[in-house]
């Protein structure tokens, strides 16, 4: 036997000890099929048109200015007291540039009609710009 083959030989041998030694180690680990069910969806909270909205500019200059103005008097966000609610106003009209210039002008000058019997008054002292951003906030709160 030569140099050659023995080394060759031993070189063969090393290689099936490497594969034997490394092949172990591979026994299929079990797969855990606990399938967990999707946490349930949690209870739509109600929350109010004020809470929903308070934080938009629009929201906050429409407060500001109702203050100022008698609107509190005959209207409530969510109740309807002499005026309708702001929200079933919101529900009747898109907030489209139209809708709001054609209800400030209700506003400005009194209306009757739409909602019932009862008139809502003329505010002839208001500001169109203002009475323009009281709608505006007025047709935001939609539910
Ligand atoms: C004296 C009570 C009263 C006051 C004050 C009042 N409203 Fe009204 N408002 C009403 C009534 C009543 C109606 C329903 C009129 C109708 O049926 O046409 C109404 C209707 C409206 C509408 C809906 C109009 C339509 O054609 O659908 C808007 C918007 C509105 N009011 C905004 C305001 C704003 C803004 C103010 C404050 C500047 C104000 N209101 C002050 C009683 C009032």
């Amino acid at each position: 036997m030569n140099l050659n083959l023995k080394l060759s030989l031993a070189l063969i041998a090393g290689s099936m000890m490497a594969v034997s030694c490394g092949g172990s180690g591979s026994s299929s680990s079990e797969s855990t099929s606990s399938t967990t069910p999707p946490p349930a969806p949690e209870p739509a909270q109600e929350i109010s048109l004020e809470e929903k909205y308070k934080d938009d500019p629009v929201f906050i200059r429409g407060v500001e200015l109702m203050k100022q103005n008698d609107c509190p008097s005959c209207h409530m966000i969510e109740r309807k007291i002499v005026g309708p609610s702001y929200a079933d106003v919101a529900a009747k009209y898109e907030s489209t540039d139209e809708n709001v210039e054609m209800l400030a002008g209700r506003v400005i000058a009194g209306n009757v009609g739409v909602w019932g019997e009862i008139p809502m008054p003329a505010h002839p002292a208001l500001a169109k710009e203002d009475a323009e951003d009281m709608v505006r906030y007025v047709l935001l709160l939609k539910k």
